[in-house]
């Protein structure tokens, strides 16, 4: 059934901690309550905006002309893991994610297939998977978020990402309703997935991984070096929304803010981390016209000083 609250709060419900009040909160339990989110959308005058984990959010104050969905199927749940399937024909069908697609290539037969509702937090299904020898998300390792919104950000770090062991994504759509999407069904690069065709808006319910076998110590092992890493180079116990730009090609934002003085920029309670200048910290009651700000300057500096225009990896919802 599908749960209704009515001007949820957003900042606790975001890693930021910063926004006002949404219209509406629409909890699912099952895919099927996803077909009423077209109708309360229209009574209610509300965007449908999927919250997923809230880790890579950047709300505006009052309350906004937006509904949240939060899916929370799979929460519970350990994924279901099943046989393969035929990869000889996902191989000759050009169907295999990029990781099963090079396991496959080098005679490895031993693979998996994970059946995992997009409400799963991100790290259970990132250490259920290490745990128990599934490989390509190992290096995800401290990434928060659920699996929903890291396919539909398309998630990654330390060499994975969800790209690399997504067979399909069941999806809603208020133009087409519940579909299950084959990897020919969307498009998927570094840090964006969209199903193909015009779509208002769309609402990951579930996906489908295939993911090679290794040995969980050797998952392990990458897990905690990809942690330490991070550690060492990201304000992880910060309140962030992770990196606030994407990185433009062949070059990192993080060094190019860096390079414009932007480390430990600070307006009222936001600053620019002075661990990583990619990451927008929440230091004390942050304002949203404060983090908006500080991004727009980086914005214009950036591409005042080395003509790149930053794209925006955190979402703005006002
Ligand atoms: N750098 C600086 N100053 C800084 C930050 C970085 O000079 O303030 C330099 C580093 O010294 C390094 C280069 O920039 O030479 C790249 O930095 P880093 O290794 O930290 O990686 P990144 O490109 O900034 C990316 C992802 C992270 C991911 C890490 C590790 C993006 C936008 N960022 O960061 O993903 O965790 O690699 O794989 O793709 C995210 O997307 O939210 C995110 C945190």
């Amino acid at each position: 059934m599908l749960r209704i609250s009515h001007e949820p709060q957003i900042a606790p419900r975001t890693t930021l901690r910063i926004g006002g009040r949404a219209i509406l909160l629409a909890s699912l339990e099952k895919p099927a309550d996803a077909e009423r989110l077209p109708g309360l959308s229209h009574d209610n005058g509300g965007e449908i905006r999927a919250i997923g984990g809230g880790s890579n959010i950047l709300a505006a104050d009052g309350v906004l002309p937006v509904i949240l969905a939060e899916v929370r199927i799979g929460r519970t749940e350990k994924p279901l893991v099943r046989p393969a399937g035929n990869v000889e024909e996902l191989a000759e069908t050009g169907q295999l994610p990029p990781k099963a697609a090079a396991a496959h290539a080098e005679g490895d037969a031993g693979m998996v297939r994970l059946e995992v509702g997009a409400g799963t937090f991100l790290p259970s299904l990132q250490r259920f998977c290490t745990e128990n020898g599934f490989a390509g998300i190992e290096g995800m390792c401290g990434i928060p978020g659920t699996v929903g919104g890291a396919v539909a950000g398309n998630a990654g770090s330390f060499g994975c990402d969800m790209n690399g062991v997504l067979l399909n994504a069941t999806v809603f759509t208020p133009e087409d309703g519940i579909e299950k999407l084959g990897r020919q069904d969307f498009e998927i690069g570094y840090r964006r997935f969209a199903p193909l065709g015009s779509h208002e808006w769309f609402l990951i319910l579930s996906c489908e991984l295939l993911m090679p076998k290794a040995p969980a110590a050797k998952l392990a092992e990458t897990a905690m070096r990809a942690l330490a890493g991070k550690k060492a180079s990201q304000p992880i116990f910060a309140k962030t929304a992770g990196c606030v730009f994407k990185n433009p090609a062949g070059d990192s934002a993080g060094r190019l803010l860096d390079a414009a003085g932007f480390k430990n920029r600070s307006r009222g309670g936001a600053r620019f981390s002075p661990v990583h200048a990619n990451f927008l910290e929440n230091m004390d009651s942050a304002r949203f016209a404060d983090a908006l700000s500080l991004i727009e300057e980086a914005e214009n500096e950036v591409f005042g000083r080395f003509g790149t225009k930053l794209e925006r990896e955190v979402r703005v919802w006002q």
